[in-house]
């Protein structure tokens, strides 16, 4: 059966099907990828609604029954905020940085807000309380807390993420900041200029796109591969090595160097030369500017532009494998791709929009105090910390304490926080604390990874306690597999009052099977 529709029809058709709303963009994505066919109807691209409708079936609405299934009847499906769309999930600054593992600013939202629903039959939280995120990661908690008019305090023991966090919730400098970024973009053209680099990019895109357009056409080669009518493994690197021809008669007309040295330094081993020196200039002109909040607001924007120009494949951006020092075909994006030569157009993109986000947060954020301490969440020293920071906020949370916690604590063995911002540790010689992370990726899941883990989660919580209310409620945001957290609460003289489960939906990693995480509900015992 066949019924054409227009991309704008299909999303309104989608939108209706599934009771949400589907952007042209999401069509244009199926599309793109192979996963519905593509039509010519009248010259204007179309698709046959049946292979919608069998895309859906095979999927969509068959999740939510078959993750009951798998992960018990008491999942609570609201919290898959499955609505969202990744506009709403990244909102504001909550782009200002990427960060692996932070949680969607909607679920702090849910739990601190004051709605009331069939799962949270309580409000925990009010206007002027103060929350505590004792692993603060990029500071969502922070962030969320100021949206609900309430003041919060985080922690997190890596330097780089408690600047991450610091920039998104400080106030800004909106026209020294403009200032400084257009006096560092001026300079940083004029460096360019004399260098031919960005010649040499121009010229290689152009050609590629020739080459691309002819042996990787869009969607036609994925939809090939798919049908087994183009075997990939041997195709592609024929290909690749096709166009590596033509990538060196262009690096040798432009006298590119592009050296590659086997250097544990990170900036050498994971930048091109010519990105490398860009880096370079810019940190100089950085360590000039003078108001404290605009350079590490710089700093975040020049960390987010280094951190798109490491020289490795897009598909392995997450997890880096190998340097890349020229052309390559990318499983991604199904063509051949090219690593960066420039980080011009990146920095001025990240410039631009760090700026629009903060403004956006700037024009809806409410008078209230948030700052992410930089320590150890086991032993700090909340309060005098603060002393240190803001008096009066200090004496106000010494008078009324802490109410409560939202946090998500690093799992056990998954993620090495230090080391996915090893280019910013490089770059800005920001001290490094790996030792003292919990649960970190490097000391793996075994039995003694486990009972270190349980002991660090509960010194933490014992430490927070003593700056809490009586009254307090706590939400960890955990993946307990071990089966780890009747246990911590134990240790932390807590217990455990309600398990809230929540499906993961859109989990980066490759691994898209039914997944659930669960907020535990603590109090004092
Ligand atoms: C799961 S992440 C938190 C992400 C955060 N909820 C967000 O949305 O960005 C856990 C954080 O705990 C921090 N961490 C690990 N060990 C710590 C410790 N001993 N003290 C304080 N923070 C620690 C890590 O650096 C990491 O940023």
């Amino acid at each position: 059966m066949t019924e054409l529709l227009t991309i704008t029809e299909a999303s309104l058709w989608a939108s209706n099907h599934l009771n949400k709303n589907v952007t042209t963009s999401n069509i244009s994505y199926l599309i793109q990828y192979g996963k519905v066919k593509k039509y010519k109807d009248n010259g204007t691209t179309a698709i046959n609604k049946y292979d919608l409708i069998s895309y859906y079936k095979s999927f969509n609405g068959q999740r939510e029954a078959e993750w009951r299934e798998k992960l018990g009847k008491d999942l609570n499906w609201a919290l898959s905020f499955d609505n969202l769309k990744e506009k709403d999930t990244t909102k504001h600054i909550h782009r200002l940085h990427p960060y692996k593992g932070k949680f969607i600013p909607q679920l702090v939202e849910y739990f601190i807000d004051d709605h009331t629903d069939n799962f949270k039959t309580e409000t925990y939280f009010k206007k002027g309380d103060i929350i505590l995120d004792p692993f603060s990661g990029s500071g969502t908690t922070m962030v969320q807390a100021n949206e609900q008019g309430m003041h919060a305090i985080g922690i997190d023991i890596s330097a780089f993420n408690s600047l991450i966090a610091n920039v998104k919730i400080g106030k800004v400098d909106f026209k020294d900041l403009n200032n400084e970024i257009k006096k560092i973009t001026i300079t940083l053209k004029e460096f360019i200029s004399k260098n031919k680099n960005t010649q040499f990019e121009v010229e290689l895109l152009e050609e590629l796109n020739i080459f691309n357009k002819r042996y990787f056409p869009s969607p036609g080669f994925k939809i090939k591969v798919r049908k087994k009518e183009i075997i990939e493994r041997e195709y592609t690197p024929e290909k690749e090595s096709e166009f590596s021809k033509t990538f060196e008669k262009l690096r040798k007309k432009y006298k590119l160097e592009l050296k590659h040295y086997k250097s544990s330094n990170f900036l050498e081993k994971w930048y091109l030369e010519p990105v490398k020196n860009e880096i370079d200039f810019t940190f100089e002109r950085l360590k000039k500017v003078k108001n404290s909040t605009t350079k590490k607001i710089i700093t975040i924007i020049l960390s987010r532009t280094i951190r798109s120009c490491r020289a490795t494949t897009h598909a392995d951006l997450a997890t880096l494998k190998k340097p890349v020092t020229k052309t390559y075909y990318c499983r991604k994006h199904g063509k051949i791709c090219k690593p960066l030569f420039s980080m011009l157009s990146w920095w001025e993109r990240y410039s631009k929009d760090t700026v629009k986000r903060l403004y956006e947060f700037n024009n809806m954020r409410s008078n209230t105090y948030q700052n992410c301490l930089q320590g150890d969440a086991r032993n700090i020293d909340i309060f005098p910390e603060l002393e240190n920071k803001n008096p009066e906020f200090a004496k106000l949370a010494i008078k009324q304490k802490i109410k409560g916690i939202f946090s998500s604590p690093p799992y056990v063995g998954l993620i090495d926080y230090h080391e996915q911002h090893a280019y910013a540790y490089d770059l800005f010689g920001f001290k490094r604390n790996d030792k003292l992370e919990i649960g970190p990726l490097y000391k793996g899941q075994g039995r003694e990874a486990r009972n270190s883990y349980i002991d660090g989660i509960s010194q933490v919580l014992n430490n927070s306690k003593q700056y809490l209310q009586d009254d307090y409620d706590i939400f960890l945001v955990a993946n307990d597999k071990y089966n780890m957290y009747p246990t911590i609460a134990e240790k932390s003289g807590m217990k455990i009052i309600n398990q809230y489960k929540r499906p993961v939906l859109n989990r980066t990693e490759k691994n898209k099977s039914a997944y659930a995480e669960i907020i535990f509900h603590l109090k004092k015992k």
